[in-house]
């Protein structure tokens, strides 16, 4: 089903070409929704910005278009405000007609795309024996949001964790496993090192204060990168047990992410750097091959390179990149590329792009883009702590966000006198919690840093995840109390929209299609919050000025058609958020 806003389009096309001529066709009617209801819904603002091409005022310009618009299907009599303003106003026929038509459709009237694309989107991409932090939190709720709108419109969607589990890291790494573990080396068994984070800070410190160690940390390296067996299962065990714990926090998060790491370019790495010989791009500097690019300077002015291979013969995290750009173009035929990580990376990308552009390896109908996103940050508005001033553990963030969403729950409960059982006590909280640190990172424009708030994201009231699963919990209650099936309010109701709250409703109910489309190229998950929390309160106003089970016949089953979907698109919503519903909480 066509947006409303592109019917209006096509419309307002066709009428400037019957006023203007055919070369006038394909002009950018400027249709906005207006401001203010007092206007109407939508306005048009074409005809200020033809007074130069048609030498004419804009209020004559927005007469010649009226008199073409054919919209008496869609809208009242158009209006022409101010300079040349056209302002519309949908009619309640159009509403609910298109209306009747979502309310049987499971895609409530979303299409899928006409030409899916083959998407990669590399998010999460947490650090093999190192912590993983907010940040890459981040990363992983604003990553896996993306590719859910993107797989809803029926693209072809990879999502790839892009782990660091190369590097000399792993030389100190493996040296103190073999001091530590002598045996894990030389058996099959499985091996529990326990917390990395902690085993990676006794390693650094053996590495500084022991010389010996670290040249033997320095031959371990170069041992790995030549295929030593020990070494490889070494580094094996060491990633296997990051994995399991990041597992833990997709587990918690609902997360389903492929593994595709840093080590897994490695034989490409030479190659790359072979053929940016080939293309005569490459420079030496210092004993370092790198590639000098367009505006990026030092502070004397001159051309900063990229570095792809070091003076000692070592690959870097851009040469990794771009091994990774190149299959994952050629190999895994991507015709979009998004990389979800923080702001600070932004110059990474775009050197690693400019790079591979001038190599030629991108080719013109191909997209990369950086999702960049700011910092959390605590409630004091400096970078998220401990109150011991220690690094936030994901484990333990996640663990708060339950452990506080039950006690809201436990007390809401005692207030209420209701008694649940334990099942439902830990399923609310789990679902709360979750959901409750989700949303407030995903209700936040990503490019700004956002203030890390419990009692904030928990709330019941403002625009938080508990209160949009409360208005769909609001709406079963509804169901339950009525003993209605849905499905057959579906098939049955004739909507018929009276009340300013029904209209107002129903106008927003049908903006979801654009809502999408509009995430689905920017990139930006805030805008489908906002539309999921003014629909939440649009309508609770509705449900306080228009009774539903108490009216009669027609109108009662309109209204719960209202319901119906207004349910359906919060749960569609959330489900596109990483988001799940409760019938009761
Ligand atoms: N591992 C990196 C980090 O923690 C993020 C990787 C992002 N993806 C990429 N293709 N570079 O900062």
């Amino acid at each position: 089903m066509p947006s409303t806003v592109e019917h209006l389009r096509a419309k307002f096309d066709h009428a400037i070409v019957a006023a203007f001529g055919q070369e006038m066709a394909g002009t950018d009617p400027m249709l906005v929704p207006t401001s203010n209801p007092k206007f109407g819904d939508y306005q048009c603002n074409v005809a200020m910005s033809l007074t130069k091409a048609l030498k004419s005022n804009p209020r004559a310009i927005a007469t010649q278009i009226i008199e073409q618009l054919e919209i008496g299907d869609l809208c009242e009599p158009p209006e022409i405000a101010g300079p040349g303003f056209i302002n519309l106003r949908l009619k309640p026929e159009y509403l609910e007609a298109q209306l009747n038509t979502i309310l049987t459709d499971e895609r409530l009237g979303i299409p899928t795309v006409d030409n899916p694309q083959k998407v990669i989107v590399d998010f999460s991409s947490p650090n093999i024996a190192k912590e993983m932090h907010v940040g890459h939190l981040r990363s992983t709720i604003i990553g896996d949001s993306i590719a859910r709108v993107l797989e809803f419109l029926d693209n072809d969607v990879l999502r790839l964790n892009h782990v660091g589990d190369w590097g000399t890291q792993f030389g100190m790494l493996i040296t103190y496993l073999r001091e530590v573990y002598p045996e894990a080396l030389t058996t099959a068994d499985a091996l529990d090192i326990g917390d990395l984070v902690a085993f990676y800070r006794k390693a650094k410190v053996r590495f500084d204060e022991d010389n010996e160690f670290k040249e033997a940390s320095r031959q371990e390296v170069v041992k790995l990168q030549a295929g030593a067996e020990d070494s490889r299962r070494a580094w094996a065990i060491l990633c296997e047990q990051s994995r399991r714990e990041f597992q833990v926090i997709y587990d918690l998060l609902d997360i389903q992410l492929e593994e595709r790491g840093e080590s897994f370019y490695n034989s490409f790495l030479s190659e790359v750097v072979k053929d940016l010989e080939k293309t005569g791009l490459l420079e030496e500097n210092q004993g370092a091959k790198c590639v000098f690019l367009d505006g990026f300077q030092n502070k004397e002015g001159e051309a900063l390179p990229l570095i792809v291979q070091k003076s000692d013969g070592g690959y870097n995290y851009a040469t990794t990149d771009l091994a990774a750009l190149r299959y994952r173009i050629n190999i895994d035929k991507a015709d979009r590329m998004i990389y979800v990580t923080d702001s600070g990376q932004a110059n990474h990308f775009t050197q690693v792009w400019q790079v591979a552009r001038k190599a030629g390896w991108i080719p013109d109908d191909v997209d990369v883009v950086h999702v960049p996103f700011g910092l959390v940050l605590g409630e004091d508005g400096k970078k998220l702590k401990t109150r011991s001033g220690e690094t936030v553990r994901l484990r333990d963030l996640l663990d708060e966000a339950i452990n506080r969403a039950r006690k809201d729950l436990e007390m809401r409960l005692k207030e209420e006198e209701r008694t649940e059982s334990k099942e439902f006590i830990e399923n609310v909280a789990q679902i709360v919690g979750m959901s409750a640190v989700k949303y407030a990172d995903l209700s936040q424009n990503r490019t700004s840093n956002y203030v890390f708030s419990f009692d904030k994201m928990l709330s019941l009231q403002g625009n938080t995840a508990p209160y949009l699963l409360y208005a769909y919990v609001r709406i079963q209650g509804i169901r339950r109390k009525g003993e209605i099936d849905f499905k057959q309010v579906g098939t049955e109701a004739k909507m018929q929209l009276q009340e300013d709250a029904e209209l107002t409703l129903a106008k927003h109910l049908l903006q979801l299609n654009e809502v999408i489309a509009t995430v689905a190229t920017e990139l930006l998950p805030n805008r489908l919050c906002q539309y999921l929390f003014e629909l939440s309160q649009k309508f609770n106003q509705f449900y306080d000025q228009c009774p539903v089970l108490k009216a009669e016949d027609a109108q009662r089953i309109s209204r719960l058609g209202l319901c119906d979907l207004t349910a359906r698109t919060l749960k569609l919503g959330l489900s596109l958020l990483g988001i799940s519903v409760l019938e009761r909480m």
